[in-house]
């Protein structure tokens, strides 16, 4: 008799559980996160690599994508293909992010910008001749790595800032920038490069605090190593790659341009990031070089 009684119990108890474990999984399924639906988004870089594979994922996420890159042929190429506008954009120029930003407030209520467009130049601060460094080549990485990142996410958020909220929390919009893990890390000769990542790094806090008043939400990724363009192309870049890869913690090998979008799309749409910073990057820490 205790024996059936348990039986029941216990029965009762599992069938009890297995519902509240149904319950919990539709509650968070149905959890909303941000609608980028009839929206529109701008991702700067979007021509190439990991602003490339952001502005699909955007685009398969309901939004109109303008693609504000300097690279007209490929800018256009994936525009065309993913039901966006090309805007020729220099992200250091304040007049080029004017446009952009307008072209995309013409498509829809702008609620994304990812601030993808970066390049590095490689320099030792005293180099094997003893010669100082190139100041110009260091005031060209800041230039369009730092202020074109601000320019065109403070040109963005403004007009984030004017559309209908979507949510009863008050979101307008989300902005990811692109750092990289030089800002902690940064190796011989990434002087100007980690500057101009270390300035990213800093200025997400106090931006995303300020943007706060307007229901705008900032986070900024570091990237490791990542299989993109930006190690060129070819036989011999490939090799590079391969070795570049063993130096990853797990897995062994350079991330896809696809991995970094899928963060770039859970910091949009995830409605309570705000204000970080996250390394993608397989768990490298890189060396002196
Ligand atoms: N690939 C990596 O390993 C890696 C690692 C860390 C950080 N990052 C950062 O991620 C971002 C994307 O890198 P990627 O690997 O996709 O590079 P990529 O070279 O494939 O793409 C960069 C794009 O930016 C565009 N661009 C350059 N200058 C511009 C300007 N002034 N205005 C507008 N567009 C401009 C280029 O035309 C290009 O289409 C960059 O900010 C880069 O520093 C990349």
């Amino acid at each position: 008799m205790i024996g059936a009684d348990s039986l029941r119990y216990n029965s009762a108890l599992t069938v009890s559980a297995e519902l509240l474990v149904t319950d919990r999984i539709e509650r968070a399924c149905s959890m909303p996160r941000m609608n980028l639906e009839g929206s529109s988004a701008i991702v700067t870089g979007g021509a190439s690599g990991i602003g490339e594979a952001s502005a699909r994922q955007l685009a398969d996420l309901g939004s109109r994508v303008v693609i504000a890159d300097l690279n007209e042929q490929r800018g256009q190429a994936v525009a065309s293909e993913i039901g966006g506008l090309f805007v020729k954009c220099d992200v250091s120029s304040e007049e080029d992010g004017a446009t952009a930003v307008a072209a995309a407030s013409e498509m829809g209520p702008v609620r994304a910008l990812v601030n993808s467009a970066g390049l590095g130049r490689a320099s030792r601060t005293v180099d094997r001749n003893n010669d100082p460094a190139s100041q110009s080549d260091f005031d060209f990485v800041i230039k369009i790595n730092l202020l074109g990142s601000f320019n065109m996410l403070r040109q963005s958020a403004a007009a984030m800032a004017k559309t209908d909220a979507l949510d009863a929390d008050g979101t307008k919009g989300a902005i990811v920038n692109m750092a990289s893990v030089a800002a902690f890390d940064g190796q011989i000769g990434q002087a100007a490069y980690s500057a101009s990542k270390g300035g990213i790094v800093g200025m997400t806090l106090p931006i995303a605090r300020d943007l706060s008043a307007v229901g705008v939400r900032v986070n900024t990724i570091a990237p490791g190593l990542i299989d993109t363009p930006i190690y060129g192309e070819g036989e011999q870049s490939d090799q590079f790659k391969a070795h570049l890869g063993q130096s990853v913690l797990f897995p062994k090998r350079l991330g896809s341009a696809e991995e970094l979008a899928f963060m770039v799309t859970e910091l949009i749409t995830n409605p309570y990031m705000n204000g970080e910073v996250i390394r993608v990057d397989g768990g490298i820490r890189m060396p002196p070089k």
